[in-house]
């Protein structure tokens, strides 16, 4: 099968198209052919794509780990889905992603597509969303009412972090750039704040129930003093992993694969309770292009998205 590799050339990370052997799915695994592939430009550079579970060097990984496909092949003791079904989902970091032709994954992973996305739209969620809903609910413990502090409101994860807890009767109070301002609004924010020329701490002066940071840094640390007793920070941003500040490896978190929250994310699309946005498609062959950030004419929002088998009809 096809599939873009990461090059162990000691350099900064390069993808390179090889062809691999074809997987063939162990009890309870099934194997995906994959449609889409959702980018984090990030990844390339996070523990999992370089160690080894064991904690040894990486090397070659095939990255991207949420996908949208069909169902290719199934392990034994799989039941709970058909051949050819349409299928989203996310599997384990420490595996080979799904910038190939075929991804191997747990059946616990994957989940029925929603029936009203197409699978470069559906690529787009699984990761996102499930690391705003566990963010929301098994790391902030939402409540309907809570006041939530969302920074980066209007990246991948913000914009469903702002629906999700909208959704659930919450206070959403969005950090942005100000051109966001319209859709943050639109999707359930009752108070924008301008990162770019408002210190967020002196627009808000209650204290709030939760933070749910996808910036780090100092966004990160100067939300501390914000939150009320006893309610959390929570925080996903890539340079959160590496900090060594106690708070911080409190707050933070990698999100899990998880089927039942995605059926639950799938349902509420389908019912058009919550949106997914696409920010740019880009051909297999140039799957460089959507981790070095030079999309040109993207939407605006949302995710990059790697057309690997894209549906001929
Ligand atoms: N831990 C996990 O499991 C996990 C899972 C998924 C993603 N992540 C990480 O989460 C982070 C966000 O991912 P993403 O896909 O949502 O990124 P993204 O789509 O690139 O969005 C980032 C957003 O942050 C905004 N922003 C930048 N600086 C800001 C600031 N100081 N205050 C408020 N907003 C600010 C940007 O706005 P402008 O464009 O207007 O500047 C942009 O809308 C990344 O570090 C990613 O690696 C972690």
């Amino acid at each position: 099968m096809k599939a873009m590799r990461l090059a162990d050339s000691g350099q900064s990370p390069a993808l390179v198209e090889v062809n691999l052997p074809e997987f063939l799915p162990g009890p309870g695994q099934v194997l995906v052919r994959v449609a889409a592939a959702g980018v984090i430009p990030t990844e390339l550079e996070w523990y999992p794509t370089t160690h080894l579970q064991s904690g040894e060097r990486r090397t070659n990984a095939v990255p991207a780990h949420e996908f949208s496909g069909t169902v290719a092949a199934l392990g034994d003791s799989v039941s709970d889905f058909a051949l050819n079904q349409n299928v989203f989902g996310m599997n384990d970091w420490f595996s080979e992603g799904a910038l190939a032709e075929f991804c191997l994954t747990e059946a616990y992973s994957l989940a029925p597509a929603p029936l009203t996305l197409n699978p470069i739209q559906a690529a787009t969620v699984p990761i996102s969303a499930l690391t705003a809903w566990q963010g929301l609910f098994e790391h902030g413990h939402l409540h309907p009412g809570d006041r939530v502090l969302i920074h980066g409101a209007a990246g991948a994860v913000g914009l469903f972090a702002v629906q999700i807890a909208h959704l659930h009767g919450a206070h959403v109070i969005a950090t942005a750039s100000a051109s966001d301002f319209g859709l943050l609004r639109q999707l359930g924010a009752q108070e924008t704040i301008d990162y770019h020329t408002t210190r967020f701490e002196n627009a808000i002066p209650q204290s709030v129930d939760i933070v749910f940071d996808t910036v780090g840094g100092d966004t990160l640390l100067r939300s501390y003093p914000l939150i009320k007793p006893g309610r959390f920070v929570v925080t996903v941003a890539s340079d959160s992993e590496s900090s060594q500040d106690p708070r911080v490896m409190h707050s933070f978190f990698i999100v899990k694969p998880h089927q039942r929250q995605l059926m639950e994310v799938a349902a509420l699309i389908d019912t058009g309770k919550l949106r997914t946005f696409v920010h740019a498609v880009v051909p297999f062959a140039q799957a460089a292009a959507a981790y070095n950030g030079k999309i040109e004419n993207g939407s605006g929002h949302g995710k990059v998205v790697v057309a690997v088998n894209p549906p001929t009809a």
